[in-house]
């Protein structure tokens, strides 16, 4: 099976990818509900949680991990590579590569959480793949909770979202990478906001990109993954709204089971 873990419910932008670009394979989702947000937590406390993670997904037959949740790549994922022995995969990288390759101007917006934007990671990857591009970051701690109020239409959100994104405007970037799970909902809008010369970059539409690459390559590996449409979805606390957004964001009835790992 295909593992994809996050913080909530928000890596279901990740499920949605894996569904529409590798179909055949069965996935088993873990959710962080009880314990999300982790936009706004410590480093060593988001790597306990993506190591809980990863191993709930394991014992559960997992034979690929997706780090679906862009904080717990940016502080985490180094970890897991170290301490599990499977192929694992984070959404920092696809998304810069992604970036880099089709800037023309050299000027790259990211927006993600407060923990993922402190952390530079983006910045740093995409100067070491080329230092003359410049990298503005802007971290929109608010996004997450009115996309999960699923709000996406609201006046306030858009308000929000031009609050947030006009300092990158004006900083004339040609590309923005949507640094977080719960970022592809309000695609439209962020489009709208940043006009359509600016090219958006979404990470769960890369890291399928890449993970599809990697089995292609792989065969034998390819070859362990479970086929079938017998998905599992856990979450840490499951709720009537967790339910209900869930449903939505997936575009067709998801049933959430309780997952125990403590
Ligand atoms: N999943 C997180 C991310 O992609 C967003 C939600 C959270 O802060 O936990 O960064």
């Amino acid at each position: 099976m295909i593992g994809i873990f996050d913080s909530g419910i928000g890596g279901l932008t990740a499920v949605k990818e894996v569904l529409k670009q590798l179909p055949e394979y069965q996935i088993i989702y873990f959710g962080d509900t009880a314990r999300t947000p982790y936009g706004n937590k410590s480093s060593e406390t988001i790597k306990k949680y993506a190591f809980q993670d990863t191993d709930f997904l394991i014992k559960k037959g997992a034979k690929l991990i997706i780090v679906a949740c862009n904080t717990a790549s940016a502080l985490g994922f180094q970890d897991l590579k170290d301490k599990f022995n499977l192929p694992i995969f984070e959404v920092i990288t696809p998304a810069v590569e992604k970036a880099v390759l089709i800037s023309k101007n050299k000027r790259i917006g990211v927006i993600g959480t407060r923990t993922t934007i402190e952390s530079g990671i983006y910045q740093n990857l995409i100067k070491k793949i080329d230092s003359k591009i410049e990298v503005f970051s802007q971290a929109c701690p608010l996004l997450v909770p009115l996309i999960e109020e699923n709000w996406p239409k609201k006046p306030e959100m858009k308000m929000i979202v031009k609050k947030y994104l006009y300092p990158l405007k004006l900083k004339q970037i040609d590309t923005l990478i949507l640094g977080c799970t719960h970022y592809p909902i309000i695609k439209d809008l962020i489009q709208i906001k940043m006009g359509q010369r600016v090219k958006l970059v979404d990470s769960a539409e890369e890291i399928v990109i890449k993970v599809k690459k990697f089995l292609e390559e792989n065969k034998e590996m390819e070859k362990e993954l479970a086929k079938g449409s017998q998905h599992q979805f856990f979450l840490s606390d499951i709720t009537a709204k967790a339910q209900e957004v869930g449903s939505k964001w997936l575009e067709s009835k998801v049933k959430f089971q309780l997952a125990n790992f403590e």
